[in-house]
Formats: C-alpha cells, sequence, structure tokens
C-alpha cells in the first residue's frame, strides 16, 4: 500500500489524468475499429470520459480545406493534435485514429500534448494485409486509379521507429489487441480500474 490517505486516494481516482493514445497504421489496419472498442470499455470499464478523434471525422468537420498532400496531411495531423492537447489536459481520455503517415507529425503531437500524456500506438498489419481487408474499398479504387494519394500505394507511410506500444491486428483478434493495449496503459500508470473505498 501506499502512505497516500483516503481522501489523496479519492481525489486521484475522482479527477484522473487525462491522456492521448495515438493510434498510427496503413489504412485497413484497424485503428477505427480498435479506437471504438477501447471507447466503449474505458467509458464502461474505467468510468472514463472519453472522445474518439477518427481522422476522417475529424476531416470533415475540422479540415474540410485541406486535401492529401504532405503539408495538408500535416496541417491535419497538427490540428487534430491540438484537439487531443486540449482534451487529454482536462481528463479526457482522447483517442486519436489518424494514419499519421510522417513521423515528424507524430512527433510533434508528441511535443505538443506532452510526452508523460502520449502514447504511441502503432497499429501495426503489412500492406497486403490491409489491401485484402480493403474495408472501404480505396485500395480497389487506386488501384483502378480512381483515387491518387493512397497510403501504402502512392503515398508514402513512415513506419514508427520507436512507437511506445505496437498492436499487431494480423496476429492477433480485435478483442485481444484491445486487452494488450489495455494492459500497456495500466502498466504505464494512465488507466486504473476506479476503487472507491
Ligand atoms: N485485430 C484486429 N483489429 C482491428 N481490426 C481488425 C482486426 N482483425 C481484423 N480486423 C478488420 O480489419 C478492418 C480494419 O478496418 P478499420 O478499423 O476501418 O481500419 P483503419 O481505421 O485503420 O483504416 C476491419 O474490417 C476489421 O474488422
Ligand atoms: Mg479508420
Amino acid at each position: 500500500m501506499t502512505t497516500m490517505t483516503r481522501t489523496e486516494n479519492v481525489a486521484r481516482e475522482l479527477k484522473p489524468k487525462g491522456f492521448t493514445i495515438w493510434m498510427t497504421g496503413l489504412p485497413g489496419a484497424g485503428k477505427s475499429t480498435l479506437a471504438n472498442l477501447l471507447k466503449q470499455k474505458y467509458e464502461n470499464e474505467f468510468n472514463r470520459f472519453v472522445e474518439v478523434l477518427d481522422g476522417d471525422e475529424v476531416r470533415k468537420g475540422l479540415s474540410k480545406d485541406l486535401g492529401l498532400s504532405k503539408e495538408d496531411r500535416e496541417e491535419h495531423a497538427r490540428r487534430v493534435s491540438y484537439l487531443a492537447k486540449v482534451l487529454s489536459r482536462n481528463g479526457v481520455v482522447s483517442i486519436v485514429a489518424l494514419i499519421s503517415p510522417y513521423r515528424k507529425s507524430r512527433e510533434s503531437a508528441r511535443d505538443v500534448i506532452g510526452a508523460d500524456r502520449f502514447v504511441e500506438v502503432y497499429i501495426k498489419a503489412s500492406l497486403v494485409a490491409c489491401e485484402k481487408r480493403d474495408p472501404k474499398g480505396l485500395y480497389a479504387k487506386a488501384r483502378r486509379g480512381e483515387i491518387a494519394n493512397m497510403t501504402g500505394l502512392q503515398d508514402p507511410y513512415e513506419e514508427p521507429l520507436q512507437p511506445d506500444v505496437v498492436v499487431d491486428t494480423e496476429s492477433s483478434p480485435a478483442a485481444q489487441c484491445v486487452e494488450l493495449l489495455t494492459q500497456q496503459l495500466i502498466d504505464k500508470g494512465l488507466l486504473r480500474h476506479v476503487e472507491i473505498r
């Protein structure tokens, strides 16, 4: 047992620290799927406020003016970082599901949000697997030449060199990926089961 008083304990549990789970990975790697599963779990089992910042959704609301060039993707990531920052500094668990193909953008996100509340999670699946899944049919469209700038085909994806967590969605089913990631967040002291004594 720690030496915290009961009051300190209760206060800490009532006002937990916000943080950002920054999920990066190829289209079809499983970012949105896992983000939504995590949201349900953290709301229900950890009693946290959770916001999913999904790349495509945020684009509609905040980045309508941006396209898919390197500069625009970086600007989009910058805006999402800012949102994640203001949410997580107010106790929210922000789950960012964004391809964020450039290392530089992800490094800037860590700086903006603060390293103590930023967890870079590489949602890992091979291009072959992602293209086979093709949940939105975008790889097929890109192959047919109907869309350009498809990450993994025409556009680069810079794999994280030292992500905080790697979740391999090819070797584990989604439920197992959720458990693995959750355990890592508990180990880092960012999540804890609430016990008000
Ligand atoms: N372990 C896993 N984690 C997440 N998604 C998985 C996993 N295994 C298979 N899938 C499937 O892969 C697809 C991922 O799509 P999606 O979550 O939209 O990807 P992204 O948001 O990264 O583009 C879904 O059809 C999902 O059911
Ligand atoms: Mg998605």
